[in-house]
């Protein structure tokens, strides 16, 4: 079987329940992927779960969030450090309701003009939001492409290439998030559970 189908299989059954995950992918809101994307960056899922729940809540959509007070942004922020991504979470929203009427831009080089958009995130969304073949390159996305290929210190363009085969497919968003828990729950940095990963039989180291 092709790795993306293997990688595939396992996410159907093992998937992580997370609220920024739509039971239905047709109603994939771009929305929730860039807040719980910004979020997750300097933090962990499950510090994440709840401060995005609020989040959501409190500004459920990019005019809501736009028109808020920062001070209310920073306010629901507050525990989660590094407050420049509530900064430019705020900015971001702004921009995008003035230049754009609202619509989250889906091509990546629009994305990266964006205030708190980097090449992860432009990634995240293109891949996640609109099931773009691209591959958002975090630590753990880093880990298991390198060691599925047995290619160690690797920078982001070596990974990109070695993604792309894997990407290829007609779910490039799920993909990413499967790759994504497999580094968190299973391809761990330290003790990898290497006995129950789907892709122990190919993997190359
Ligand atoms: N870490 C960063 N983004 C993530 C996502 N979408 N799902 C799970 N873990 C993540």
């Amino acid at each position: 079987m092709d790795t993306n189908k293997i990688i595939l299989k396992w996410y159907d059954r093992e998937k992580r329940d997370l609220p920024w995950r739509e039971a239905n992918k047709n109603i994939i809101d771009v929305y929730k992927v860039w807040i719980s994307e910004i979020m997750l960056q300097q933090t962990t899922v499950n510090v994440v779960i709840p401060y995005f729940e609020k989040f959501i809540k409190k500004f459920p959509n990019i005019y809501v969030l736009a028109e808020s007070k920062i001070e209310d942004v920073l306010a629901l922020w507050a525990g989660l450090g590094y407050y420049s991504r509530a900064r430019n979470l705020h900015k971001c929203a702004k921009n995008i309701i003035k230049n754009n009427n609202g619509v989250f831009p889906s091509q990546k080089v629009i994305l990266l003009k964006l205030p708190g958009i980097g090449d992860y995130t432009a990634s995240a969304i293109c891949a996640i939001a609109y099931n773009q073949c691209e591959i958002a390159i975090d630590v753990n996305v880093k880990r298991v492409i390198s060691r599925i290929n047995n290619k160690h210190n690797t920078n982001n363009l070596q990974i990109k290439k070695l993604s792309q085969n894997i990407l290829l497919c007609d779910r490039p968003g799920d993909i990413n998030e499967a790759i994504m828990d497999l580094g968190s729950t299973i391809c761990k940095a330290k003790e990898p559970i290497c006995l129950i990963c789907p892709l122990n039989k190919i993997c190359k180291t």
